[in-house]
């Protein structure tokens, strides 16, 4: 295919989040890894779900899909990313599994009705909660909206390749159906801005460079501070939860076909490292 001219342009919030779900989310795997998080630690059938800075909210209606009884609240402060949610993600599900998904739009450290088995916050999102005291009053509110055997998941990442600058990721997607299968589709670019040590704050961005010439610069932008695995246990412990463990990510499968194995060791040569921290209410 010959290269087209790079325009630079401001993506739809169409295109821009469906990228972005293409790119970095994959909710029925995620789905799968709560159930099995929440059974490891000793509960038995979660059935309802707490998806923090939701965004789409495509964890939910997967959630939803994955049982009869089970149901999603899906909280976020923005109506852009619940508007394509509600489009694309809860318009596929049938009357009565909709009726199973309710969408709070607020901050996650609202009070919400109690009665939660499994509480997640995926892709980092907390990183967003800069002060202790914002990161202890989410985590309190949580704490208090979990069942008595309800956990709390948190996706984390870290790392000295997840501090450098300048550093960015690339991935290229091709098609994957129709006409133009196998033909180039799109370059995802994760660009590290700048990161600060003393403060931990760092700001990265997502852009979106099309095979079609189309190139989406900062399509999201992150300013976060990047907490460490024990600031973020020692803070799940002030809140009032009685346990936390690590599912570390390796680099290879385990017997159990596995990519995520609880460990009290990380690997120590990963550059960029990813792992969940799963505490116990
Ligand atoms: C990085 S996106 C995460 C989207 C998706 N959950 C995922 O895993 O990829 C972060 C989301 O958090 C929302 N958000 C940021 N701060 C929030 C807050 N204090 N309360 C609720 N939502 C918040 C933003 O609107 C945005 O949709």
């Amino acid at each position: 295919m010959a290269s087209k001219k790079t325009k630079i342009c401001t993506p739809t919030d169409e295109i821009r989040y469906s990228l972005y779900e293409h790119s970095v989310q994959d909710a029925p795997e995620q789905v799968r890894l709560f159930d099995r998080f929440y059974r490891e630690l000793g509960g038995e059938e979660p059935q309802i779900l707490r998806e923090d800075f939701a965004g789409t909210f495509w964890i939910s209606c997967e959630w939803v899909k994955s049982g009869e009884r089970r149901q999603a609240v899906a909280i976020d402060n923005s109506d852009s990313p619940l508007e394509y949610g509600k489009a694309h993600h809860l318009a596929e599900l049938d009357k009565q599994q909709q009726e199973r998904v309710a969408i709070l739009k607020q901050d996650v450290r609202e009070r919400i009705q109690p009665g939660i088995d499994i509480a997640a916050v995926c892709n980092f999102s907390f990183f967003g909660l800069k002060s202790r005291k914002d990161f202890l009053e989410y985590l309190r509110s949580v704490h208090a909206s979990l069942r008595g055997d309800g956990i709390m998941i948190l996706e984390m990442v870290g790392g000295p390749g997840f501090i450098r600058i300048p550093e960015k990721e690339t991935r290229t997607y091709r098609h994957e159906s129709g006409d133009r299968k196998g033909k180039k589709w799109y370059t995802y670019r994760w660009i590290h801005k700048s990161f600060d040590p003393i403060s931990r704050n760092g700001v990265y961005s997502i852009e979106f460079q099309m095979a079609s010439g189309e190139r989406y610069k900062d399509s999201f932008v992150y300013d976060w501070r990047v907490w460490t695995i024990p600031e973020v246990r020692d803070c799940l412990e002030d809140a009032g939860f009685s346990t936390s463990v690590v599912y570390w990510e390796m680099d290879d499968e385990d017997d159990e076909g596995e990519v995520f194995c609880q460990t009290d060791k990380g690997l120590d040569d990963d550059d960029t490292w990813l792992c969940y921290v799963v505490a116990k209410k």
